[in-house]
């Protein structure tokens, strides 16, 4: 019998759990569960015998990838990856996938809500400002991206965006304003929401200049991964500048210098909230679950990225 670890540190719902264990049912499978862990060695222990595993932002390293004698596939149910170590997964000929556009509904709504929070004023009883009629800069055109803006345009945000990994024509089908550069988009737009992904490109590549070359009343909003924002330039930008806010779904490594420094222009959750929603859980988890059985079953390669 084929057995399936799913092994999140931040678990799914319970309703998507369940929905999970009757694919893996269906399918005949086991279904092994770790959740909440915070020792490595758990993990190390719980993936020893099983054909397929399914994560979150848990992270697959190589030793992930050793323990795991019989893993023959990894998927991520979510969007961003890089918490795999893809060439350990491809050295062990173990096949790595993620979920694309199960989550981002969550994602795209909590990036908006967080500018509401901070137009607002945190809803600190003080006159704040609408999202209406204000610039949008969508720093990546994905799955989240898009929604992003297709909420922004219900707000009535001038809406614009650069991507240069899909065609303009596309964006521009969506009545979503096309800039060519980088430097564009952040020149002209008040609100930048980030969708970019972790990598080595684009690491820490929100920097001074970009941050700086924004309208009055900058607001930066990471639903994305808190390597991309420069930690040093926003502490500079945010001193530089009394009107520069910032917001991340997951706390910066500065965080707490930047909380008691800037009170009332930053904000971080407490913990990774994007996706976590029930319809975000189930859909993410049944399409990793139904991936497992279509891969293990028909050798369907979709959605692969190693
Ligand atoms: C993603 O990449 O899909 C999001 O960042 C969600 O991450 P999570 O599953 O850890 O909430």
């Amino acid at each position: 019998m084929k057995k399936v670890l799913v092994a999140t540190e931040k678990p799914f719902a319970a309703i998507a759990v369940e929905g999970i264990r009757s694919v893996f049912e269906e399918a005949g499978y086991e279904l092994a569960l770790l959740e909440s862990y915070t020792e490595k060695a758990d993990l190390y222990a719980a993936v020893t015998d099983a054909d397929a595993l399914i994560i979150r932002s848990d992270k697959v390293t190589a030793e992930v990838i050793e323990a795991g004698k019989n893993l023959k596939i990894v998927v991520r149910a979510g969007a961003g990856y890089d918490n795999v170590d893809l060439t350990a997964a491809t050295a062990k000929n173990v096949v790595v996938m993620n979920t694309p556009g199960q989550n981002s509904n969550a994602v795209a709504e909590l990036a908006i809500g967080m500018m509401v929070y901070m137009a607002r004023g945190m809803f600190n009883g003080k006159a704040g400002s609408e999202l209406k009629g204000k610039s949008l800069g969508i720093h990546a055109y994905g799955n989240v991206g898009r929604l992003v803006g297709l909420i922004a345009k219900g707000f009535g945000m001038e809406v614009s965006a650069f991507d240069p990994f899909i065609d303009k024509s596309i964006i521009e089908a969506d009545g979503v304003k096309v800039y060519d550069n980088v430097e564009d988009l952040y020149t002209n737009c008040q609100y930048i929401s980030l969708h970019i992904p972790a990598n080595e490109k684009t690491k820490e590549s929100i920097n001074y200049d970009l941050m700086m070359s924004m309208p009055e009343g900058a607001t930066i909003v990471n639903t994305a991964r808190k390597e991309v924002v420069s930690e040093d330039s926003l502490m500079k930008a945010m001193q530089e500048r009394k009107d520069f806010k910032y917001l991340s779904d997951i706390a910066p490594n500065n965080a707490t210098e930047l909380l008691s420094s800037f009170e009332g222009r930053v904000y971080f959750t407490p913990k990774k909230m994007g996706a976590q929603t029930q319809e975000a859980n189930v859909n993410a988890g049944i399409a990793a679950a139904r991936q497992i059985v279509d891969f293990l079953e028909k050798g369907d390669e979709t959605f692969k990225v190693n």
